[in-house]
């Protein structure tokens, strides 16, 4: 319960990043729709802004607010991006993806001017990879980069729903939970994943996070990447 009030205090924290006339990415997740349901609030006294959402579920959370949505077609480029994390580093490296959104949320950061993160104090880590990496894969390879990854030293699990079928992404991907304990060098692995067939999108958030917003009881503690 502690960590829903977090999630809420993260979230209104980040609304002062967000101005009227902006184009909004907004994300996924509990505490991305801690956000949503804010920014509703905003809309409905006025703020006049149009979301590119990073999930079908969020797109209808937005639109059952009243938040008028727009896409890249229209909109290319995005002012500014809220979303949740499943690890934050001191360095602002995240873990993404818990939600199976990650595709879209790294897409959406990617054509972003200030990417804004929100979490509860639970997801600050000193070192990545407690939380098992998710990683999208096309459905075709899913064999082959399970053991290649597996040969990397990760425990490998393909994400199923609760009926207990495989995990369809909104692009209809799979996605493998890659355990690998302690990840000393994101960079190196981030590397490796995205050079491996098949793989289409995976959860490490490296050099992209602008701004961190970290709800620690009713504090809201702001990191910024440096550079
Ligand atoms: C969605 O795919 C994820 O990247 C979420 O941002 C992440 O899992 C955080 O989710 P919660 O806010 O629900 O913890």
């Amino acid at each position: 319960m502690a960590h829903e009030q977090e999630k809420e205090a993260a979230a209104r924290a980040s609304l002062k990043f967000v101005k009227d006339g902006q184009i909004v990415g907004v994300g996924t997740g509990s505490t991305a729709a801690f956000f949503i349901d804010l920014l509703g609030q905003e809309v409905k006294k006025g703020l006049r802004i149009q979301t590119i959402p990073t999930s079908d579920r969020s797109g209808e959370q937005a639109a059952s607010l009243g938040i008028p949505l727009t896409t890249f077609e229209e909109h290319p480029e995005i002012d500014v991006t809220v979303d949740g994390a499943d690890e934050v580093d001191e360095q602002l490296r995240l873990i993404k993806g818990g939600g199976g959104a990650l595709l879209h949320e790294k897409i959406v950061g990617s054509a972003t001017k200030q990417y804004v993160i929100i979490v509860d104090s639970s997801k600050r880590v000193p070192v990545l990879g407690k939380f098992a990496l998710p990683v999208e894969v096309i459905k075709f390879a899913q064999p082959v980069v399970a053991k290649k990854i597996q040969a990397l030293g990760a425990k490998v699990e393909l994400r199923r729903d609760a009926k207990g079928n495989p995990f369809l992404t909104d692009e209809h991907n799979h996605i493998l939970d890659c355990r690998f304990g302690e990840i000393r060098n994101p960079e190196a692995l981030a590397r490796t994943l995205s050079d491996m067939p098949g793989i289409v999108e995976h959860g490490l958030f490296i050099g992209m996070a602008n701004v961190v917003l970290i709800a620690n009881g009713s504090q809201v503690v702001e990191l910024t990447r440096k550079g």
